[in-house]
Order: C-alpha cells, then sequence, then structure tokens
C-alpha cells in the first residue's frame, strides 16, 4: 500500500477544486469535511461547498444551519481555514441574474412570485447549472488589492456517483444548446475548470459490494467524460481485535465454545448477577467471531478489486464511538498522512 499513497501526494500537484461523491451513505459528507479540515491543517483558505442542500456540514461543525453565505467553521494551523457554504439553487439564481442582468429588485419579485421556485423545480438540470456555477464563481474568485486566489482550496460535497457525471457534465448539455454569447460562454469555461488539472473528483466508498461497483463504474464514467479521477477512499475500514492466530481458529472453525469457557470465567466473564451461563455466552463469542472473520474476509476480497483498479486508494478507519469534531479531526490527519492534503 505504501507505494499507491505515495503516489496519491505526487499524483495532483495542481487540484484546487476537490469534488468528493460516492453511493449514498458511505460518508460523502464526513469525508469532505475531512479533506476541507486536512487542506486547512498546512495553513490554506479552504471553502467546504455542500451541494445537497441539507445542512450536513453545519451539524458536523456543530454550528448553526448555514445560510446562502460562506462562514467560518474551524480553524486550522498556520493560519489555515475552514469556510463553509450551503449552495442554495435559487439564491443562487437571484445572484446570477443579478450579477449578469442586473436585476437586483426585479430578480426579488420573481422570488416573490415563486417563479424562482418554480424554474428551479421544473428544470433539475438548471439547479445543476446553478450549484456548479457558483463554485466556479468562489474558484475563480481573487482578491481586489493583489489578484490573489480568496480560496486556496474549494471542497465540494457533491451528489451521489448515480448522478455525479450528469451534474458535472451539465455545462456541456448547455454549451450544445447555446451556441453563442454569455450562457455559452459561462458554460465553456466552468466544463473548462472541471476538466482541468485543477479538479480531481474523489470516489467514497464502503467495502461492501453495491459501493464498490458504483465507485468503479462512477470513476470509468468520468474518465469517459474526461474529468480527473482523484483517490478512491475506502470508508469506514474495519480494524479486527483479534490477533491472526484467534482469525485464523474462527474461520477454520476449530475455536469451539467449551474452550472458551475456562478463559472467559479467568476474565471473570459472564460475572455475577448476569443472566446468561458461561456455556452460552461462550457459544454467542463463536459466533459473532464467525461473523466478523467472514465480514473481514469478504472486505478483503473488496479491498482487493479496490486496489487492482490501479488508482490511488486512501482508507479511513471505522470510528466506533461515532463522528464528532475531533474525530473529523482524526479523519483528517489521517488523510494528510496519506497525502491526499
Ligand atoms: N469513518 C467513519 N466511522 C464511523 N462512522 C462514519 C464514518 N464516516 C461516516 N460515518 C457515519 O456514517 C453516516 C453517513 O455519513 P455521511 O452523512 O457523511 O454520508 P453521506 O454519503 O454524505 O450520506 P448522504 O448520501 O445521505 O449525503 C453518518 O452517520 C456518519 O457519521
Ligand atoms: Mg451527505
Amino acid at each position: 500500500m505504501r507505494a499507491v499513497y505515495a503516489r496519491v501526494m505526487s499524483e495532483w500537484p495542481h487540484v484546487r477544486l476537490h469534488v468528493v461523491t460516492g453511493k449514498g451513505g458511505t460518508g460523502k459528507t464526513t469525508v469532505a469535511a475531512a479533506l476541507a479540515l486536512a487542506l486547512a491543517s498546512s495553513g490554506q483558505q479552504v471553502l467546504l461547498c455542500e451541494a445537497e442542500g441539507r445542512q450536513g456540514i453545519a451539524r458536523l461543525f456543530d454550528v448553526p444551519p448555514l445560510p446562502y453565505e460562506e462562514r467560518s467553521v474551524a480553524l486550522g494551523s498556520e493560519g489555515g481555514e475552514v469556510h463553509a457554504l450551503a449552495i442554495d439553487p435559487e439564491a443562487a439564481l437571484l445572484e446570477y441574474l443579478d450579477m449578469y442582468y442586473h436585476l437586483g429588485r426585479a430578480g426579488r419579485a420573481l422570488d416573490r412570485f415563486g417563479v424562482v421556485d418554480f424554474v428551479t423545480t421544473i428544470a433539475p438540470g438548471l439547479r445543476d447549472v446553478l450549484l456548479t456555477g457558483k463554485v466556479y464563481e468562489a474558484y475563480r474568485r481573487r482578491h481586489k488589492k493583489d489578484k490573489t486566489s480568496v480560496y486556496d482550496a474549494i471542497v465540494l460535497d457533491a451528489p451521489p456517483t448515480g448522478r455525479i457525471t450528469r451534474f458535472l457534465n451539465v455545462n456541456t448539455e448547455v454549451a450544445g444548446l447555446a451556441k453563442m454569447g454569455p450562457i455559452r460562454n459561462q458554460a465553456d469555461s466552468i466544463m473548462d475548470v472541471l476538466r482541468s488539472e485543477g479538479t480531481a473528483v474523489h470516489l467514497v466508498t464502503l467495502l461492501e459490494d453495491m459501493p464498490v461497483q458504483e465507485t468503479l463504474d462512477a470513476a470509468e464514467e468520468l474518465d469517459a467524460i474526461g474529468l480527473q479521477v482523484g483517490a478512491l477512499i475506502v470508508n469506514q475500514l474495519r480494524m479486527s481485535p483479534l490477533d491472526d492466530d484467534t482469525r485464523k481458529a474462527l474461520g477454520d472453525q476449530r475455536l469451539a465454545a467449551p474452550a472458551l469457557v475456562g478463559a472467559l470465567a479467568d476474565a471473570g466473564l459472564p460475572g455475577r448477577g448476569v443472566a446468561v451461563s458461561a456455556e452460552d455466552l461462550a457459544e454467542d463469542l463463536v459466533t459473532a467471531g464467525a461473523e466478523h472473520v467472514e465480514r473481514l474476509t469478504l472486505e478483503a476480497a473488496l479491498r482487493e478489486t479496490v486496489e487492482r483498479s490501479g488508482r490511488p486508494v486512501c482508507t479511513l478507519p471505522l470510528l466506533t464511538d461515532g463522528v464528532d469534531l475531533g474525530a473529523m479531526y482524526e479523519l483528517a490527519e489521517s488523510l494528510c498522512a496519506q497525502g491526499l492534503a
């Protein structure tokens, strides 16, 4: 694995936009936030964007729901900082109308009559145009004074793998519709950034059949439309508390329950007042142990599959005490150690 990790670090020296996707529930939001913290730990100004509007970032950083406004949510070392933004497509549309057509008050009137909501709901593609447009704006934004980038890096908690290709490629469709003019130019510019060396799409997976398959399929789809696939991030990697010999004995069904009763008694188990016999407890332990070994074997096979793809792989451990802010810093540290930030 070491050689693969080393590749991660050197692979994308120019990436400023990190898109994080994965099958639903695999840990996209958690990984995106950990990556933002990891990047901020080396002094970078990082914008963490949420595209799905479910306030997952606010919950993770334990702050009130984010308005459509960039907010500082965490500090890194060396002056680094994570700013967060929950992109709201309706607000982005009003901002867009104001910026390009100076429709400030008229735009708000449209909003009052429900037109904005109507337009963004009826045309889901438009939502994606607005979301990617906002990310593009933040990516390009520069300080007035010295023209340096406002954000050193942007991390996007993106839609799931099932929708990611369409989402990132929506501006190609727009460019196909608008043959020229400002909309065409904007769509082309966004695709230029998304297809450039400045963007990498990271895929989060669990070691389970469906997420692994979806991840590998999505990586190929992204390749096919010319987007740079970054790391495959295996999340919630199970650490076994058992040593090799015990795992092998359980796997080979050589560890019988009666042999455990003595060891349990030595450890003072099942303990006074516990309404279970030592024999039953030993039986349950052997069953749970065998299931655990079976699960590890399946995970090892899936990990092989992930690694055989030849793409850079990072892993994050399963945190058994849940994911709080402290745990996020741990995950961030792990991503740094593996060269992703
Ligand atoms: N490494 C980890 N260890 C333990 N729990 C984790 C880990 N990563 C994520 N989780 C937990 O798994 C759940 C799903 O994570 P998260 O919300 O980040 O996934 P998601 O892919 O963004 O989900 P959705 O598709 O709903 O947006 C959460 O409860 C989160 O706390
Ligand atoms: Mg999420």
